[in-house]
């Protein structure tokens, strides 16, 4: 998709397909209170056109809701589509992403392949903010996880135009307007390595696209296997990938900001570590059939930590960042491990000693590569660390597919991450970690046990994660429930997400100085 912004009169804009936002200005509450549609616009032959269409009371202009006008009268569009953002008092920048959103994917299975979307005119809807959504939300509705049909037919939109209102201010808006190209593709990537399959994307794999990507946006890279795993004596990491034919891969990108030092750098050391599973079975404690095929997308916390490091390398923001990804097949064999295993994790100083776990259930594999993971990110001098995984199937039980768990054992971490939800637009909400969840992690025989049993599911496995984050701030996203949409949505396509690398890139970019 081609995308270009332009500050021009809407009526003139020649395209397969104008979309003009709509929202409902009753403020009143109530079934007496009828929605009072009015167009975002400051145009008035755009006003115009649409005059009859909005007085008739079809179109309410509910969140994506949508209303196509062939023809209209007075514009040089053929089409005209209304696009509803609900009432217009609470609507957001992440309406907008919706709405965008909303306009491609309804131009799509139609054959419309041009379209011109008009930025919102509204007191609560700044145009910096507006243009950026517009964009985002524009480029990951294009988005069809279609890779491997053959009879794919290509639906996506050639071209994209964001119009803003002649005259208005551009510098700004146009810098925004870039940030949300860099930011949706950054996303899109991580949908993409989502997409793929376990027998197309390993960890081998996983780690040659990391290192691809690496090298386009000035990112270093570096990628180990087993050798580097039993050097730095990564025993919770390695007891997962043992039993797969699929060597493992630790992934290490770095960012380092303009003009780095590292005798004299003093700021934050960020670190993004993600849970690269590329199939789990769940091991020897194997998993029913039904929905396994899913389990390909265990590797959703890593590429979102991948796709925020693309979107940090081409944004370039003022604070070192460092993502470990721990890749792994879960897997059962002859060499994997069994319940009752006792394993040693990797100790934070070289001839400390590593806390030993023992195994109650193979499928809890998440948070053992993480526990490496975080203890390698502290190795590293992270000063900061948040962690994605498709942890538990708990936290989809108590959140749903709307909401993302967020657990930490620093309140002032945590609350930046929040404010960076209100830019990212995605939902997190937090849930408990502390002392009591860690009495259901002591084991009989070793220093913890890798489950907690059934209840607090998802607090549990946090309070796992949390010993080895130790006293570093730490925040745990777990993604289960919000990686992979089994629902179509109005703006966006079923599948791969992409949840987390717009959050984690705004919580990144709150720490630079
Ligand atoms: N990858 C799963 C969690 C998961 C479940 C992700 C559903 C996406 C959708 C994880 O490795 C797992 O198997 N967790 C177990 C933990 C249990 C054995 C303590 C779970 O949630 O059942
Ligand atoms: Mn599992
Ligand atoms: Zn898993």
């Amino acid at each position: 998709m081609k995308t270009q912004l332009v500050f021009a009169n809407l009526a003139g804009i020649e395209t397969e397909l104008l979309a003009v936002i709509a929202g409902d200005a009753q403020m009143a509450k109530g079934k007496d209170a009828k929605p009072q549609p009015v167009l975002l616009t400051s145009d008035a032959t755009v006003q115009a056109a649409a005059a009859a269409v909005l007085a008739s009371g079809e179109f309410k202009a509910a969140a994506n809701e949508t209303l196509l006008l062939h023809a209209p009268a007075g514009l040089a569009a053929k089409r005209l589509l209304l696009v509803g953002v609900g009432k217009t008092a609470k609507a957001t920048a992440h309406s907008i992403r919706s709405a965008a959103g909303t306009a491609i994917r309804f131009a799509k299975p139609r054959g419309i392949r041009n379209v011109a979307f008009a930025l919102p005119v509204a007191a609560e809807l700044p145009v910096g903010p507006s243009s950026r959504a517009t964009v985002e939300g524009a480029l990951l509705a294009d988005y069809d996880p279609d890779t491997y049909r053959s009879d794919r037919k290509d639906q996506s939109i050639h071209d994209f135009t964001v119009v803003g209102v002649a005259g208005q201010t551009a510098a700004a808006v146009e810098l925004a307007y870039a940030e949300g190209i860099i930011v949706a593709e950054s996303q899109n990537f991580a949908r993409e390595l989502v997409n793929e399959p376990g027998n197309k994307l390993t960890p081998t794999i996983l780690g040659q696209r990391a290192t691809v990507m690496a090298d386009a946006n000035g990112l270093k890279s570096e990628v180990y296997s087993t050798e580097k795993l039993h050097e730095l004596k990564m025993g919770a990491f390695w007891s997962v990938s043992q039993g797969s034919e699929e060597p493992p891969a630790l992934i290490v990108l770095t960012y380092e900001p303009e003009g780095y030092d590292p005798d004299t750098y003093t700021g934050p050391v960020l670190g993004l570590v993600g849970k690269g599973i590329t199939f789990d079975t769940g091991g020897i404690s194997i998993k029913p059939a039904d929905k396994m095929e899913l389990m390909k997308y265990d590797m959703a916390g890593s590429a979102a930590m991948i796709g925020a490091m693309a979107a940090i390398g081409r944004i370039k923001p003022n604070v070192k960042v460092i993502s470990v990804v721990c890749s792994a097949e879960n897997m059962p064999d002859g060499k994997a491990q069994k319940p009752g295993d006792v394993q040693t994790a990797m100790p934070f100083k070289d001839g400390e000693p590593g806390k030993t776990i023992e195994i109650i259930n193979t499928d809890a594999e998440g948070r053992l590569v993480l526990a490496d993971g975080l203890t390698y990110a502290r190795q590293l001098g992270c000063t900061h660390l948040i962690d994605a995984a498709t942890l538990t199937g708990a936290c989809v039980v108590a959140l749903g597919p709307v909401y993302s768990g967020g657990f930490s054992n620093d309140d002032e971490t945590f609350n930046k991450f929040m404010s960076a939800l209100e830019i990212s637009g995605e939902k997190v909400w937090r849930l408990p970690v502390g002392d009591e969840y860690y009495e259901q992690i002591r084991s009989d025989i070793a220093d913890i046990k890798n489950t907690g049993g059934r209840w607090g599911g998802a607090s549990t496995a946090a309070q796992f994660l949390q010993v080895f984050a130790d006293e570093t701030p730490w925040i745990h996203l777990d993604i289960a429930g919000m990686a992979w949409y089994e629902d179509t949505k109005p703006y966006i396509a079923k599948g791969p997400s992409g949840f987390g690398v717009r959050s984690i890139l705004e919580w990144v970019r709150s720490y630079e100085s």
